[in-house]
């Protein structure tokens, strides 16, 4: 048989390329969506992990336009196969005070962040449920448990993709998948760069830790999740936050 295939959404942010790494570390294929692959260098980021011995494959697709998700997932099946690992881990920010919110900043967070888990998963959970196997990992954060200054927008998303998690669970548990959530706390990345350094400052202070995540710690945890022997962790929400926020 085949290694099993994994499509990572956002798989080239910074997340997301340790995500693709560390499946493809587990030997499974990888495939990344993209949304532009000019402006995102995808071919570069594609030879950069060559270089290092990760082979990642990548299909350019809006995961925020639902049609644009169809025609995607039908050229990964013909391209690829089946799906047997879905990570969705596509996401933006657009910070602003809610009195001061665009509704267009509203929308793209919601679109990019929320709506493209169900774009996405829509695809590929019913193959995974006629073939009676797959493993759903989706990117939360810890600030759709805690709420953040600023993101009234992200909060929302991210606290929406958990309860998608937990309801796909159920419907889904009974046929092999299991859905779960992964909410990383603060993460060096280019998102994270983009905070006010006073601001960044000010949070870094409040994370027992004493520093932020690296984001091969985040993607550890999602390969974890995408083992075959771990299926019976289901609708969960695994937090990785340096215990910046804790819950019961
Ligand atoms: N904690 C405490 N105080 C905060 C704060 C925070 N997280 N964010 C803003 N404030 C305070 C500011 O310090 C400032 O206080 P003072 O007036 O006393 O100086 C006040 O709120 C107003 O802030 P700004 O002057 O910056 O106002 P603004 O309208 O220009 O911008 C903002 C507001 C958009 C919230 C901006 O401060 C900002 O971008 N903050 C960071 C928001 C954030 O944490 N985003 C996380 C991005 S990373 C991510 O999302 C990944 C993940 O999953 C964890």
């Amino acid at each position: 048989m085949s290694e099993r295939l994994a499509l990572v959404t956002g798989g080239n942010g910074g997340i997301g390329t340790e995500i693709c790494k560390a499946l493809a570390g587990k030997g499974l294929r990888v495939v990344t969506t993209c949304v532009d692959p000019e402006r995102e260098n995808i071919r570069e980021w594609q030879a950069q992990l060559r270089e290092e011995g990760i082979e990642v494959n990548w299909v350019a697709c809006n995961v925020a336009d639902y049609e644009a998700c169809v025609e995607m997932a039908n050229h990964v099946e013909q391209e690829f196969g089946a799906v047997d690992v879905l990570v969705n881990a596509a996401g933006i920010t657009r910070d602003a005070f809610l009195h001061k919110m665009d509704p267009d900043n509203w929308q793209a967070v919601l679109s990019v962040d929320l709506n493209s888990v169900f774009h996405v998963t829509r695809q590929f959970v019913g193959p995974m449920r006629d073939r009676g196997y797959g493993r759903i990992v989706n990117i939360s954060s810890v600030n759709g448990q805690s709420g953040q200054f600023g993101q009234t927008n992200y909060s929302a998303a991210k606290a929406g993709i958990h309860g998608f998690t937990m309801a796909l669970a159920k419907e889904s548990a009974g046929k092999g998948i299991s859905v779960n959530t992964v909410s990383p706390g603060y993460v060096r990345t280019s998102m994270t760069d983009a905070i006010p350094e006073k601001v960044r400052e000010a949070i870094i202070s409040q994370i027992p830790a004493g520093r932020m995540a690296e984001a091969e710690e985040i993607a550890r945890v999602v390969a974890f999740l995408a083992e075959e022997e771990t299926g019976y962790i289901n609708g969960a929400n695994i937090p990785v936050n340096g215990a910046l926020f804790c819950s019961f």
